[in-house]
């Protein structure tokens, strides 16, 4: 156990950075204490509790597979349009699209930053009501990956894009007006299993 603790102190002197302690040159003087064996026991405690806290920390922030719509970011919109992404890791890069109510028609173009094909890893962007996106989303199941999991005729959609493959880029262009009333409104992609986590909301504001 001391051994093991010693050990660890040594390491600490000898990498600093290893332990989570930026300070630079400066550092040399709080080093100095060290050698002593005895002070061993005492000094690691201080010295290795900051550095578990800050690599606890770091994958925390790096689990994008986790992050729900409501904490990505707003879309940018300009001239009655936004582009938005979806990635191979089954994400858009946003999570809320909010149309000037100036705009009489907005546009919505969907980059996919993936490589994976549209079989593996497809994304689109379907509109409706967010009371209605789980039974579009599973009306669109049923419908089949020639109908781009979008169900025909399915008066709920307010639009939608066709469905990509990384590298490729889609868009629609629709009536704002479908947005004003009986919301709240949301996209998705329909992709079987997207819903789960390719979802945000999208209102006239
Ligand atoms: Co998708």
């Amino acid at each position: 156990m001391n051994i093991k603790i010693t050990l660890l102190a040594a390491a600490c002197v000898l990498s600093l950075t290893a332990c989570g302690d930026r300070t630079p040159p400066p550092a040399t003087e709080t080093a100095a204490p060290t050698p002593t064996p005895a002070d061993a026991p005492a000094e690691p405690v201080p010295a290795a509790t900051p550095a578990p806290a800050t690599e606890t920390s770091a994958p925390a922030v790096s689990a994008p597979a986790a992050t729900p719509a409501a904490d990505k970011p707003a879309a940018v919109v300009s001239n009655c349009a936004t582009e938005i992404e979806g990635n191979d890791a089954i994400q858009y890069n946003v999570g809320s699209i909010a149309v000037p109510a100036s705009c009489s028609e907005f546009t919505i173009t969907l980059r996919h930053v993936g490589q994976l094909p549209v079989a593996a890893m497809g994304h689109n962007v379907v509109i409706s009501r967010t009371d209605d996106m789980q039974a579009v989303a599973a009306d669109g199941l049923a419908a089949g990956a020639d109908a781009n999991y979008v169900k025909a005729g399915d008066a709920r959609i307010v639009a939608n894009t066709k469905m990509v493959g990384g590298g490729e880029s889609t868009s629609v262009t629709f009536n704002t007006s479908k947005l004003k009333d009986g919301g709240p409104y949301s996209f998705f992609c329909s992709f079987p299993g997207h819903i789960v986590t390719m979802k945000g909301t999208i209102s006239v504001d």
